[in-house]
């Protein structure tokens, strides 16, 4: 019995780390296919792993000062599923309307990132053509967690003086789901890739 209990102390006090956060996704994924009952499961497990100690690198915080956000990869499965991101954002800088074509769920870490939502309007049936209308926002700040389903559309903007960071948990790496960027006043749709750090200890 008393090395039973021994055990169960010694989990209690182990930070949540990157493998056991993966090994959770799999068993997850691997027991649902709806996204809205994935991102149930995921978002508490994706918030103790962004707040448990031991995993963050100082570099992280670096940014793509093109792209206007530095994206580091935590993990990845070998066929791209299941993609672990840590991503900077620049003040005043962020991304286009997008979607994901897989689910997501992203949490606060640092700063202030404002997500505004979209709804389209179309049916999606011409080819590069999209008419979004702008919908609700709202700011993330460190704890707060946001899911978003395959065909969500939303973008995201540092709206604070300092870096912001998230973290972001996908079904799939987002450059291999084949999901699109949006411009708004042109009403086109283009696909949509974003640029990976290619930090030193990144999963190959
Ligand atoms: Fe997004």
């Amino acid at each position: 019995m008393s090395g039973a209990r021994y055990m169960e102390s010694d989990a209690m006090t182990s930070p949540y780390s990157l493998e056991q956060y993966v090994q959770d996704l799999r068993t997850i994924t691997a027991e649902e296919s709806d996204p809205v009952r994935i991102t149930d499961r995921v978002a508490p497990l994706a918030r103790k792993f962004a707040q448990a100690p031991g995993w963050f690198r100082p570099e992280y915080r670096e940014c793509d000062v093109e792209q206007g956000f530095g994206v580091h990869m935590l993990h990845e499965e070998p066929n791209h599923d299941l993609a672990v991101f840590l991503i900077s954002w620049l003040p005043n800088r962020g991304t286009t309307p997008h979607n994901h074509k897989t689910w997501a769920v992203v949490v606060g870490m640092e700063g202030q990132e404002q997500e505004v939502n979209y709804d389209r309007l179309d049916d999606g049936s011409k080819p590069d053509y999209a008419d979004l209308q702008r919908g609700g926002e709202q700011v993330m700040i460190a704890g707060d967690v946001a899911r978003c389903y395959p065909e969500h559309i939303h973008s995201v903007w540092n709206v604070g003086k300092e870096i912001s960071m998230s973290l972001h948990t996908y079904g799939r790496h987002i450059n291999y789901t084949g999901r699109s960027e949006f411009d708004l006043e042109q009403k086109r749709e283009k696909p949509y890739v974003i640029k990976v750090a290619e930090d030193e200890h990144a999963r190959a």
